[in-house]
């Protein structure tokens, strides 16, 4: 199974994207993920995205683009993958089109976790993630049970550097210019579900469950 999480930054995408992968066992590719590890590693890749991320805005398409390609042409990628965060401009939605129909993949569904704009800064602002294994919680909708500890591994919870009121207004405001235009894009490709993503986690996941299982 291949399918999309689209969704506007803070909506729930890497959450769900962690469930999904239980209970599918196929792969999470997250490009903001990926952008993370290379900078953290000191990567030229992570040196050329870190200022981009920094400031909320998309790292260029080319380089976006080519490091999914190579991702998605790893063997794990066969039996099923979310993409989480991928692609967020045509020119993106383009590129993955021609790299599905390079491997012989084909897209079940684009999942878009909808959520209105006034409870995303609060969602990103209030996001915690373990420093050991990315398990994300939320200070008020999921908190972890020890304050600034993670309930799976005991690592230390950290804030995203662009996790501020600030950066996520910009991010929001990228979002609306530059992938918005990916909702017609799928729904012309008869691709497009919109998912309620204002619900709790649970409920949204279960709504998930029962699109992907249809
Ligand atoms: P990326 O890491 O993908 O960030 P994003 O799209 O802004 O999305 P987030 O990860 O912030 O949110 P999410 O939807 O995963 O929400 P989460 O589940 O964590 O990208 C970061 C940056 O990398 C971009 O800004 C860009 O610079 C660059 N980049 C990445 N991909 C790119 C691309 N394709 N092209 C160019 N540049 C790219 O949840 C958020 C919080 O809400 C958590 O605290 C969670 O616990 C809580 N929560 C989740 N669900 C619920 C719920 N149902 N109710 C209440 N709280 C909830
Ligand atoms: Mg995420
Ligand atoms: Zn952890």
């Amino acid at each position: 199974m291949h399918i999309l999480l689209m969704g506007p930054p803070g909506a729930g995408k890497g959450t769900q994207a962690a469930n999904l992968v239980k209970e599918f066992t196929i792969s999470h590719i997250s490009t903001g993920d990926m952008f993370r590890a290379a900078i953290k590693a000191g990567t030229e890749l992570g040196k050329q995205a870190k200022a981009c991320i920094d400031a909320g805005n998309l790292v260029p398409d080319e380089i976006t683009i080519g490091i999914v390609r190579e991702r998605l042409s790893q063997d794990d990628c066969k039996k099923g993958f979310i993409l989480d965060g991928f692609p967020r401009t045509v020119e993106q939605a383009d590129a993955l089109t021609e790299i599905l129909s390079d491997l012989g993949l084909k897209l079940k569904s684009v999942l878009d976790v909808n959520v209105p704009s006034a409870d995303l800064v609060e969602r990103a602002v209030g996001r915690r993630i373990c420093k050991s294994c990315g398990a994300t919680y939320h200070i008020k909708f999921n908190p972890s049970k020890v304050e600034g500890v993670c309930d799976e591994c005991g690592g230390e919870l950290f804030q995203r550097p662009d996790d501020t009121e600030e950066t996520m207004k910009n991010r929001l405001s990228v979002y609306d210019a530059q992938t918005k235009p990916l909702i017609d894009y799928y729904t012309k490709a008869g691709l497009y579900v919109e998912v309620d993503g204002r619900q709790e986690i649970g409920k949204v996941f279960a709504d998930i469950v029962d699109i992907l299982k249809d």
